[in-house]
C-alpha cells in the first residue's frame, strides 16, 4: 500500500525474469495484451517515461495514464506526470496497476500489494528484468493458469500476493 492506494504490479517475464530488450516488449502476445487490457480497464495506470514512450499507440484508452518523470517540464499527451513516488502517493487513487519498466517495479516493489506475472517459458536476452520475487521472498504464488501457447511461445498466468 501508498498511503491507502493498493499497488498492483502487472508484468510479463521471461523464465529468468527479463521483461524488455533494446527499450521495448521483448514479444508480442495478443493473449498476454488481452490480460493486460481485461485487467487494467476503467483502472489508473502508472509507467516510467521510458515505457510510457515505447508504447505504440501513445496513452492506453479507457485508463488514467500516470507517468513518472523527474522533468518538471514533460507533458505527454492524453497523461498525468507525477514527478515523485510522493506525488504518486498523493494522487488520491483507491487502486494502481504498475506496468512498468524496471525502475518504476522496483521502486514500488516495497509497497506492492500484489503482483500479476505472465510467465513467458523462454529466455529472450533481456535487458530489462523485474525482481525475482520467489528468490527475494515476500510474496507467494496463489494461482496459476493452465498453459497457452502462441505464436511458438507457452506462457502462464500467475498471480502473486504479499506474504
Ligand atoms: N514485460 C513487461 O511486462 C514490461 C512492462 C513495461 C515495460 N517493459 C520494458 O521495460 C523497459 C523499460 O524499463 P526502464 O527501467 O528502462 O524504464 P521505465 O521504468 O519505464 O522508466 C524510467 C524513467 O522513469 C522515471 N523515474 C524513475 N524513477 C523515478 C522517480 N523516483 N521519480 C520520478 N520519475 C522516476 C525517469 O524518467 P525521466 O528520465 O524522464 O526523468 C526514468 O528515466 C522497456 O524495455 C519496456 O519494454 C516491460
Amino acid at each position: 500500500m501508498l498511503n491507502g492506494i493498493e499497488l498492483i504490479a502487472i508484468v510479463a517475464v521471461d523464465r529468468v525474469w527479463g521483461i524488455g530488450k533494446g527499450g521495448q516488449l521483448p514479444w508480442r502476445l495478443s493473449g498476454d495484451l488481452a490480460y493486460f487490457k481485461e485487467k487494467t480497464l476503467g483502472h489508473a495506470v502508472v509507467m516510467g517515461r521510458r515505457t510510457f514512450e515505447s508504447l505504440p499507440g501513445g496513452a492506453l484508452t479507457g485508463r488514467e495514464n500516470i507517468v513518472m518523470t523527474r522533468q518538471a517540464d514533460y507533458e505527454p499527451k492524453g497523461a498525468t506526470v507525477v514527478l515523485s513516488q510522493e506525488e504518486l502517493a498523493a494522487s488520491g487513487f483507491g487502486r494502481l496497476y504498475i506496468c512498468g519498466g524496471e525502475e518504476i517495479y522496483r521502486l514500488l516493489l516495497p509497497l506492492t500489494d500484489r503482483c500479476l506475472i505472465t510467465k513467458v517459458d523462454t529466455v529472450c536476452g533481456a535487458d530489462a528484468f523485474f525482481p525475482d520475487i520467489d528468490a527475494l521472498g515476500g510474496f507467494r504464488k496463489i494461482s496459476e493458469s493452465p498453459p497457452v501457447t502462441e505464436s511458438g511461445l507457452t506462457y502462464r498466468f500467475t498471480e502473486y500476493a504479499r506474504e
